[in-house]
């Protein structure tokens, strides 16, 4: 499994702590940047990572930011993106099991080390169920098409 990463200046720090994480598993962790901790536009970090993901669709991705939030709300501008907002080990589970999430998103100002590890874990060690949330995914699809699946 390849991974995509890139945070912008407010998830800097914990960047190399989140790439043992996932390479310890076996991923093939791919950083797209930043290089340092300069003051950064997340949306120009979150463009990368999710066209790489929408391009690689095997693929995974990692944003972080501040709270999570403007990297997920960016990412999920490009087309077959499913960027998750996440804030604990249940979320981030749920984000995989339910919503076959395909970029994980969180903030590093509001979650410490403890929970990244529980975080990761729960991520990398979760596959989407299928069945009646494969429908429900189906029908995030045609919104973005911008199509009416009649329901
Ligand atoms: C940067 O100060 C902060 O706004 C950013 O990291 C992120 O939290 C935006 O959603």
């Amino acid at each position: 499994m390849r991974v995509y990463i890139a945070t912008d200046h407010a998830g800097f720090r914990i960047k190399e702590l989140v790439k043992s994480l996932f390479e310890k598993r076996g991923y093939e962790v791919i950083d797209l940047g930043p290089d340092s901790s300069d003051r950064v536009d997340y949306p120009d970090y979150a463009k990368k990572v999710a066209l790489s993901v929408s391009r690689d669709p095997s693929s995974q991705g990692v944003l972080i930011c501040g709270t999570g939030i403007g990297m997920s709300i960016a990412a999920n501008k490009i087309s077959g993106i499913r960027a998750a907002e996440v804030h604990d080990w249940y979320t981030a589970k749920m984000a995989r099991a339910h919503n076959d999430a395909n970029i994980l998103c969180f903030g590093e100002r509001v979650v410490g080390e403890g929970v990244v590890e529980s975080i990761v874990q729960a991520w990398c060690e979760t596959s989407f169920e299928g069945g009646r949330h494969a429908q429900r995914v189906a029908k995030i699809a045609y919104l973005e098409k911008g199509e009416d699946n009649g329901d």
